[in-house]
């Protein structure tokens, strides 16, 4: 009993100010409604003061307390129904930064295990999950008070989630949006997606002050010192950066990136024939902002894209203690993600959740 409602006092982080706002129906400001008027430091005011403080102290919360657990469930839901990414963001971000992900539902144990790996960076309180339905929205901030938002509308839950699909484009491209909303309210960003697992604090590798940090996603070896400019396109006229993990500065540069990447999933929507996802895009508004904006591609050896990390053991052994971040691709489906991260010891939820901020889910 405690406990739950400790955690309900948690779910709301600002919002404390409601019993001050709430009329007095007997307020001394009206001292018409009365025969005689009274003074506060007479035996009556004293009385009626006192008996105040008994009802606001004692009586209200006992009332709180015994309300069902429904009412105030449900008037939690329609609170963080009506948090705004603003808000979102102001009570997250530290140092001006906000490490954002976007999730529906068939995610959260993904999420759970890159959060489990955050925590253990103590970066977790930055963490914004931006959840694309209502089930994500109210399982995350019910378990971690304030940490979700959802920019309404909600895409359709039903279509969303198979890679490939339609629904799944649909879903990804709200990304730019949601981004440049964050940019806009003047926070620095890390988008990650939810499948990948951190082993070491990816901040100190964000050197100097250009506009998009990210990483290459070609599975090719490159040296340890790579340049750091965007690579030269390749077999499809573009480059193969991952949209998987993207930091960036609240600068013009960053924002204008991310207005082309609007602007080219707009002018290359899905079709069938193409199955597209938004990561051509990202590459497109790259190439045509790489003139203007300042740009920088992360060490391969820290940020490895899947195709390199679970695939060749030899450049693993190689540069041993100099991954970052993993990302779990080049590989689709749940269950076979799921496995492939067993079997390299990077599934946390199983024995970890406990490091988790959401807990076991
Ligand atoms: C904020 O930034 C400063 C300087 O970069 C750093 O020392 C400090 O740990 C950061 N604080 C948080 C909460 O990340
Ligand atoms: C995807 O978005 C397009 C354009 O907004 C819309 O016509 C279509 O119905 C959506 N499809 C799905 C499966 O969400
Ligand atoms: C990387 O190191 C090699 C050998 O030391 C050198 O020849 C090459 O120019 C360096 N490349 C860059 C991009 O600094
Ligand atoms: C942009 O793409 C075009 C077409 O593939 C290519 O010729 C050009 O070099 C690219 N620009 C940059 C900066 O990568
Ligand atoms: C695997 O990594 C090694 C060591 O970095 C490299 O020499 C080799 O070319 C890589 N193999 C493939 C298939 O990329």
């Amino acid at each position: 009993m405690s406990t739950s409602i400790h955690q309900r006092q948690q779910q709301q982080p600002h919002h404390h100010h409601h019993l001050l706002s709430n009329p007095n129906p007997i307020s001394p400001r009206n001292p018409l409604d009365w025969r005689r008027p009274i003074s506060i430091f007479g035996r009556t005011g004293l009385l009626i003061l006192l008996t105040l403080m008994v009802v606001v102290g004692v009586l209200l919360p006992t009332m709180k307390m015994r309300m069902p657990d429904g009412l105030l469930s449900r008037a939690s839901v329609s609170k963080w129904r009506d948090y705004t990414l603003a808000q979102a963001a102001e009570f997250v971000a530290k140092n001006g930064t906000v490490i954002v992900c976007a999730v529906s539902q068939p995610y959260l144990p993904f999420l759970n295990n890159w959060l489990i790996s955050i925590a253990r960076q103590k970066h977790q309180d930055k963490v914004l999950v931006i959840a694309e339905d209502y089930a994500t929205l109210y399982t995350v901030n019910q378990k971690w008070p304030g940490h979700a938002v959802l920019v309404p509308p909600a895409p359709d839950a039903q279509t969303a989630h198979k890679f490939g699909s339609m629904g799944f484009f649909n879903f990804t491209s709200r990304r730019p949006r949601h981004l440049l909303n964050i940019l806009e309210l003047g926070y620095n960003v890390m988008y990650n997606d939810v499948d990948m697992v951190w082993l070491a604090d990816p901040f100190p590798y964000l050197q100097g002050k250009h506009d998009v940090y990210f990483t290459d996603d070609m599975a090719a070896v490159k040296p340890l010192n790579h340049s750091h400019d965007l690579p030269p396109p390749g077999k499809k006229g573009r480059t193969y950066i991952c949209s998987c993990m993207i930091f960036m500065r609240p600068t013009n540069g960053a924002k204008l990136v991310m207005k082309k990447w609007i602007e080219e999933l707009q002018a290359q929507p899905w079709s069938r024939a193409k199955k597209s996802n938004d990561q051509p895009a990202f590459n497109w508004a790259l190439n045509r902002t790489a003139g203007e904006v300042d740009l920088y591609l992360l060490p391969q050896a820290a940020f490895p894209t899947g195709g390199l990390y679970f695939k060749n053991k030899t450049w693993v052994q190689e540069t041993k203690g100099m991954n970052v971040i993993i990302h779990n691709n080049y590989i689709t489906g749940f269950e076979k993600k799921i496995k492939r991260f067993q079997d390299y010891g990077l599934w946390l939820v199983d024995d970890h959740a406990q490091e988790s901020p959401l807990g076991k889910l």
